[in-house]
This record gives C-alpha cells, structure tokens and sequence, in this order.
C-alpha cells in the first residue's frame, strides 16, 4: 500500500519513516510536485490535521494521512496548542517560540506540559483521526541538541532527559507522534487483514 504523508517538515518526516513498516510505501508532498504551504489556520489540533490531509486528497486524489502538533502547558491554560508554531509570532522560528515559552513561565512552579498530536487520514474516499498524547513537563532552559521545535524544553514523565538529548530512537518509542502513528498503522494492518 502507498501512503502519502503530507508534511514539509523534514524532522518529522524522519521520525515517521522510522516508524512505518516497509509494507506501506511512504510517499512525500515532493514527489506530487507540491512545494506549496498547507495552509494551517483552523482553530483546534484536529481541524489543522483534518484540513491538511483533506487538502491534499483532494488535489491529488490520493490516500493521505497529516500531522498536526501541539505543546499545551498546563500553567498557561493549554497554550500555545494549536498556535505553537507561531507562537512568538506569525515570522517566528522554534528559538523564539522556546524564548516566549520560558519567558510565560518564568517563577511559575508549574511546568506540567503535554504534546498532542492528531494524525489525519483519507483513505479510499474515507477520513479517520488518531490520536497520541506524551505528558511532561518544561524544562527552565534549554537542553540536548537532537529533535526539534520544542525538543529542547520538554522533558517527557519518568525520563531524566529532554527530547532533545534522547536518541531519535527513544523518543520514538515514547513520542505523542509515534504512539499517533503507531494507531495508524494498527488500523491499516486491520483494514488489510
Ligand atoms: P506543526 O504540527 O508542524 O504545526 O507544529 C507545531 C509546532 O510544534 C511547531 O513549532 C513545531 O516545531 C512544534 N513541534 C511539532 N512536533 C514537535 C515535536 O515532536 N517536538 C517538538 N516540537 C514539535
């Protein structure tokens, strides 16, 4: 089976390949041609994932599955969520979003955080959403220098260590991302079987 996985970001890319079995060809937005943003400005999580993977169908008339992926701290009401990648601004990159991040919670004894990440899927003609949660907290700075986005901040419940200073194979036994698509492919091997 192929699947197109339709993200722009390589690190993410990375981590998926990793985790995706050799029986589903995984496909990218490069070899469609499509260099374009997918535009993400739908209020939550789930309506970001759902409008990327649905986007790309329907250009292309393919099965899709998308990302979408937030940080939610606890102490700052779920913020930044669906907005963590622009959370220091529509211009950022993830050294500023880390910057405002630390800067929200500076004298906050709370550092209790969460990634989510929704996968979305259309697979002939029909939509499916997975779902994967890895609870945390946020480190006071900076920490590690593998990953990406907020690696370096988040270290995940009963790990000594941020995401950025595990190995990409460890984070992808734990990861919001990885517990998401390890449910896709769960599904998939049932829909084939
Ligand atoms: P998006 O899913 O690409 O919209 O990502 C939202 C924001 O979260 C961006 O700033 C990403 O860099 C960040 N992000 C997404 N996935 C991860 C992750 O696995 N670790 C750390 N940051 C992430």
């Amino acid at each position: 089976m192929k699947l197109i996985f339709a993200s722009s970001n390589k690190n993410k890319f990375i981590e998926v390949e990793k985790i995706i079995p050799k029986n589903i060809k995984l496909g990218n937005l490069i070899e469609l041609n499509f260099f374009d943003e997918i535009p993400e400005d739908q209020d939550t999580i789930e309506g970001n994932a759902s409008f990327k993977a649905k986007f790309i169908h329907s250009k292309f008339n393919i099965n899709v599955f998308a990302d979408d992926t937030g940080l939610e701290v606890q102490a700052l009401k779920g913020k930044p969520g669906v907005h963590s990648a622009r959370f220091a601004g529509r211009e950022c990159d993830s050294e500023k979003n880390i910057t405002k991040l630390l800067k929200e919670l500076k004298n906050i004894k709370n550092r209790k955080a969460r990634f989510k990440t929704i996968i979305a899927l259309v697979l002939n003609e029909k939509f499916y959403q997975f779902e994967g949660i890895i609870n945390g907290e946020i480190l006071l700075c900076k920490k590690g220098n593998n990953g990406f986005g907020y690696d370096s901040v988040f270290k995940p419940d009963g790990y000594k260590k941020s995401f950025a200073e595990l190995s990409i194979d460890i984070k992808n036994k734990i990861s919001h991302r990885a517990l998401a698509v390890n449910k896709l492919i769960e599904f998939i091997r049932k829909v084939k079987s």
